[in-house]
């Protein structure tokens, strides 16, 4: 079946109807419908224009904003027939509201072409999605801020290259995370500032005759100003991909944090638990607790990955203006959009259920020999050169090994046997706790820092 042209905005050109393969080939209603709210709102803004300026009279604007206001009415309830033969999103609501109204309903598209129009409208609709996901950082940031005031002194093993390198706190490590996504935050909000003009205006490539007053469009939808040319504004998709990188970098940092989850979770580590509720079992083994939320955030952040690279790969051959190239940016910037969404609501569920062991952690961080360094630094301040101290150090941990001891539990004259200078007060450097006190700046992991950190952090989220 074929559809007639004649019922298509554009149909007046053509003498065949379009081909069925194509209608379902071109058409993106089937998920740009997800626009609506934002192409209604585009449109009254435009409508409300083109009669202050007087292209169309008051009273035909009032008519088809009220239109428009129930066709939006009818799309929420679910009441509004979709026709995938009327293309898109814009089409669509624009041949319904000649349906309400008739002949006045055509002057909507005064002025505009769905090339500005649409550019308008994935605006509008990222910008909120953006003020969205940032209030789910925030949640994150809160959930990570009160596990590290619980934690601010509980003792892990601190590692460089999965080895246990030196001891530091859970709430330091957790603050690493708040940190990296405090910077996510910043980055969607520079996003957002450099999407928030109003590209209506610049119709299909090359402006307007009619005298528009795109300002005056801008402040009713509250960009904070309209874009400077009419072909770059209907062309580039460039602030959809600044929001996938940023939304790759926020799953790249969820994907680590999943990562140390997975192998904290396991029985080898044993650091933490998550709660039941957010876990789950196994259909053939029993005793088996899953972490699958971390791991499903793991593999989500492939798919974002994959966003990015569709919309990269989208625009890397477009000559100017509008290609119809265009119209595939929708899925992988939706996508993108839910995806990093709900992984964020996910780490905003999972945080509160984590439970520490700390008995085990603290153990870990005493196996490892983490206070090597500080016994080096120890030696430095009694007079080595930091050289000859970390050859001492190295000795002495060769020594405990092969002894099967720690280094707090070797005996004062073990110690001396290296080195001379080591005295009784060796021991507060040794000890985990002395350790990681000792660490006592901006930045570092002493408990005193980190609630510190969590008071400055507290103030960034609200
Ligand atoms: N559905 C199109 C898109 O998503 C809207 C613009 C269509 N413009 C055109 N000249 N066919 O990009």
């Amino acid at each position: 079946m074929t559809s007639k042209n004649t019922e298509k905005p554009w149909g007046g050109r053509f003498t065949t109807p379009t081909d069925e393969f194509v209608e379902q080939f071109t058409e993106s209603v089937s998920y740009d419908q997800r626009l609506a709210h934002y192409d209604i709102m585009g449109s009254i803004a435009h409508v409300t224009m083109l009669a202050k300026v007087g292209v169309i009279s008051k009273k035909e604007s009032i008519q088809i904003i009220s239109a428009l206001k129930k066709i939006e009415l009818d799309i929420n309830a679910g009441k509004f027939q979709w026709q995938t033969s009327l293309e898109d999103v814009h089409m669509n609501i624009e041949t319904a509201l000649v349906a309400r109204i008739g002949d006045v309903g055509k002057k909507l598209h005064t002025g505009r072409s769905r090339n500005d129009q649409i550019a308008t409208d994935i605006r509008l609709y990222l910008r909120s999605e953006i003020d969205l996901v940032c209030v789910q950082i925030n949640a994150v940031l809160k959930a990570l801020l009160e596990l590290a005031s619980e934690h601010a002194s509980t003792i892990m093993p601190g590692f460089t290259h999965l080895q246990s390198a030196q001891p530091v706190t859970f709430g330091h490590h957790l603050l690493a995370w708040a940190e990296m996504l405090l910077r996510d935050r910043s980055r969607l909000l520079d996003c957002r500032k450099r999407l928030n003009l109003l590209p209506l205006g610049s119709a299909a490539l090359a402006g307007t005759s009619y005298p528009i007053d795109r300002k005056m469009v801008a402040e009713a939808l509250g960009f904070d100003g309209v874009t400077q040319n009419s072909l770059d504004s209907v062309s580039d998709r460039d602030f959809a991909i600044e929001f996938t990188a940023a939304a790759s970098l926020i799953m790249m940092h969820l994907s680590r944090f999943s990562e140390e989850l997975v192998i904290w979770m396991s029985q080898a580590s044993g650091f933490i638990d998550l709660g039941d509720a957010w876990c789950t079992g196994s259909s053939i083994m029993p005793q088996k607790k899953n972490p699958d939320i971390p791991e499903l955030v793991r593999g989500k952040t492939g798919r974002v990955y994959g966003d990015l690279t569709a919309l990269l790969t989208l625009m890397k051959a477009q000559p100017l203006a509008y290609n119809r190239d265009n119209q595939e940016d929708k899925e992988s910037l939706f996508d993108a959009v839910d995806t990093v969404k709900m992984c964020l609501i996910a780490y905003a569920g999972l945080i509160p259920t984590i439970t520490v062991n700390r008995e085990t952690m603290y153990k870990a961080a005493a196996a490892g020999f983490a206070t090597a360094t500080d016994l080096a630094d120890y030696l430095v301040v009694n007079g080595l050169a930091f050289r000859d101290a970390h050859e001492v150090v190295g000795k002495t941990v060769q020594y405990a090994i092969q002894n099967n001891k720690d280094l707090p539990s070797l005996t004062l004259r073990e110690l001396q046997k290296f080195s001379k200078v080591i005295k009784e007060d060796v021991y507060a450097v040794l000890e985990l706790e002395g350790s990681v006190s000792a660490r006592d700046h901006i930045g570092g992991t002493a408990p005193k820092q980190v609630k510190a950190a969590i008071k400055r952090l507290k103030k960034q989220i609200k």
